[in-house]
């Protein structure tokens, strides 16, 4: 499955980083975005995760994000989710960045974790800027900031937002660093996101993808794994004990 130099690499290594995308989660149970059973494919993006569609229609952005958050809390962390939160353990400089706003990565153990997208446990009043948690059961309709009475929305990035700049530059410095770059269950096709393994590649990083489908990066990448992200990770994880 992985090249001699990639084992090798991996085990040589003391700086690793890995980008993971909706394909890490996808053997969890939660839909990814492109795929022909994805999100994308039953919602249109630009009617709910931008910021207009939020403030013309709230109650709906509110409820299908919602809905989003009930779907994660009854699925489980996965394997690759267990495994890479193990390989931080192994590496002195292990930096794990993720696309994905489901949290399972952070309930899976994962502790130097940088949310590029945010996180749907979060919420925060568009007004105050002040953090929300719902006290009880999840509110249908879009809820209040009891401080201030502004509307609450999830803390996740939308289309057209920028990312959180402090969570960018450690990314984009993990990325510089990195002597391994993993690239895992992502399509590589949304932007600044996708910049990571071109600017891992530029700083002369090994770059792993790990993916059953091919994306724009397959061609370019050192080794390209075309295998579920549990697979492949559970072949490394026993290739690095062996
Ligand atoms: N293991 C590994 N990869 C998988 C698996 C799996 N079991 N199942 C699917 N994949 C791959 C698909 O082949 C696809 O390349 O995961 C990728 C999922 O791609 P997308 O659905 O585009 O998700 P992602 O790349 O995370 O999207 C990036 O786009 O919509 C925005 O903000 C959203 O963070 C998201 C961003």
């Amino acid at each position: 499955m992985y090249r001699v130099e990639t084992i090798r690499r991996l085990r040589e290594a003391r700086r690793l980083a890995v980008l993971t995308g909706a394909g890490v989660s996808a053997e969890s149970g939660v839909p990814t975005f492109r795929s022909p059973e994805g999100l994308w494919s039953r919602f249109r993006p630009e009617e709910l995760a931008r910021v207009e569609a939020f403030l013309r229609n709230p109650d709906l952005v509110w409820a299908w994000y919602a809905h989003r958050r009930q779907i994660i809390r009854q699925v489980q962390p996965n394997a690759a989710h267990r495994i890479l939160a193990a390989l931080e353990d192994r590496y002195p400089d292990f930096t794990l960045i993720t696309q994905n706003v489901d949290n399972l990565h952070r309930r899976a153990g994962s502790r130097n974790l940088i949310e590029l997208h945010g996180n749907l446990e979060r919420n925060y009043c568009i007004a105050c800027a002040r953090p929300w948690q719902e006290e009880d059961d999840e509110p249908q309709a879009v809820p209040r900031c009891p401080d201030c009475g502004g509307l609450v929305r999830p803390d996740v990035v939308w289309f057209g937002e920028p990312l959180p700049q402090e969570a960018w530059s450690r990314a984009e410095a993990a990325a510089r660093r990195a002597e391994v770059f993993l690239v895992v269950g992502t399509s590589a096709v949304v932007y600044p996101a996708a910049w990571l393994p071109e600017i891992a590649l530029e700083s002369g990083a090994y770059v792993v993808e790990i993916n059953p489908e091919e994306t724009p990066l397959s061609g370019r990448v050192h080794d390209a794994i075309r295998e579920r992200a549990t697979v492949a990770l559970e072949a490394l994880w026993s290739m690095l004990e062996s």
